[in-house]
């Protein structure tokens, strides 16, 4: 069973068919969680996944498990997957490629006859972006114990209000089966670097040894509202105005702590957001990332000092409310060696890669053994609609993806 051959074009087909659900006009896809879209998608994974002769079941967050029968069934299965939501301007590949790499692994072994003896399931985790709802890596959060269910169905959307449950149920989602509580074998994460480095160096896979730690924060700036004509300059407290240095602050964080830092303010709002009226109330996120801890501690202590100076300069209060973090998180040695082993044996060329990305992945890693598999993307641009993979690199991180799913499901 060594370097089997997956079918690229069938695999490439089905990213471009999924990717027409959310298409957007620039290329990309906008598939935001639980929408409509986000229920198309799910329907067509779950369409492809029952012809392909797998048994699904979701559970009561809308984690959609696929699962191809082992020969022995009280083996825990070996999973693969990643998730199917998009950004609100993203990609076709991003979340999409690790879920049908995992759909075409299944595939492949139905070509082939290939009986393992555990069970081989694929997943489509909820709400892995955190982008219509906060934070992200919901579904597999849950399912590895790390949030409750009870406060993500109460969590609202960033900017309607609508309720993670009520949308849940609205598109149909809200299975039956119990969050988590059930163990993993081991679980396997197919996805595009989402950066430069395997481009730049020449390597068709990333072996992933771990993902780099993130800290992300609410930030909200009070200042006085008042009139944009008879207010002098010297007595305003514009609250956008102490945003905005603090906005490039948080930029200045990420410069300072080189060379892993990364700082961003990538959501904000002004209040009233009026022409003629000086903001009074400013809100904005920052997420800060870095692989070792301890470096990412001191930028959270330069975060809150910046803000703070800058909060009273401007005559301006400062409220941070730390959001959701987790830290940097190894993936597990067998695992990681399963997929170096299948990228060599494939004659793929390599390199060992920490993940700058948070994936579904880091929470599973948690409460089983996990590794990713990276494949290059174009110019190393990722949440961007001109988001591109090659068919050769979709179609080698779905082979790597195989051989490590054969080595931990054949005993
Ligand atoms: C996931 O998309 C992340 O923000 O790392
Ligand atoms: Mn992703
Ligand atoms: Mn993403």
């Amino acid at each position: 069973m060594k370097n089997l051959k997956i079918d690229g074009d069938r695999l490439l087909e089905s990213l471009m068919e999924m990717a027409e659900i959310g298409a957007t006009e620039k290329g990309g896809v906008r598939r935001l969680a639980l929408t409509d879209l986000d229920r198309q998608g799910r329907d067509l994974f779950i369409r492809w996944c029952e012809e392909a002769g797998c048994t699904v079941s979701v559970d009561r967050l809308g984690n959609v498990f696929a699962r191809r029968p082992g020969r022995d069934g009280a083996l825990p299965p070996v999973m693969a997957g990643s998730h199917l939501d998009s950004q609100p301007t993203g990609g076709k590949f991003d979340g999409a490629y690790g879920v049908l790499a995992g759909l075409e692994v299944v595939r492949t072994l139905n070509d082939f006859g290939i009986e393992t003896d555990a069970p081989v399931e694929i997943v489509a985790w909820t709400n892995e972006e955190g982008s219509r709802f906060s934070p992200p890596m919901m579904g597999s959060g849950a399912f590895a114990g790390v949030f409750g269910e009870e406060e993500l169905l109460a969590r609202p959307d960033n900017v309607t209000g609508e309720l993670l449950g009520d949308e849940l149920k609205r598109i149909g989602y809200d299975g039956a089966a119990p969050v988590g509580g059930r163990e993993i074998g081991a679980y396997f994460e197919a996805h595009i670097e989402q950066g430069p480095i395997l481009e730049n160096e020449g390597r068709t896979i990333g072996v992933v040894t771990g993902a780099q730690g993130q800290r992300w924060y609410e930030v909200t700036v009070t200042g006085q509202e008042a009139h944009a004509g008879p207010t002098p300059m010297k007595l305003r407290r514009d609250a956008l105005v102490a945003a905005s240095r603090m906005i490039d602050a948080v930029n200045r964080i990420g410069h300072d702590f080189p060379p892993d830092a990364c700082a961003t303010v990538g959501f904000v709002e002004s209040s009233p957001n009026s022409r003629n009226t000086i903001p009074g109330r400013v809100f904005f996120t920052v997420d800060l990332r870095n692989p070792d801890d301890a470096t990412l501690a001191e930028m959270n202590d330069r975060l809150r000092a910046d803000l703070a100076g800058i909060a009273e300069a401007a005559g301006c209060a400062v409220d941070i409310v730390d959001f959701w973090d987790f830290p940097a998180t190894p993936f597990d040695e067998g695992c990681v060696s399963a997929v170096r082993s299948a990228a060599e044996q494939g004659g793929h060329s390599w390199c060992d890669i920490v993940s700058g990305a948070g994936h579904d992945a880091v929470y599973i890693a948690r409460v089983a053994p996990a590794a990713m598999i990276f494949i290059p993307c174009e110019d190393g641009i990722s949440h961007n609609e001109v988001e591109n993979a090659t068919r050769e690199d979709c179609a080698a991180g779905a082979e790597v993806l195989l051989q490590a799913i054969l080595d931990r499901a054949v005993e």
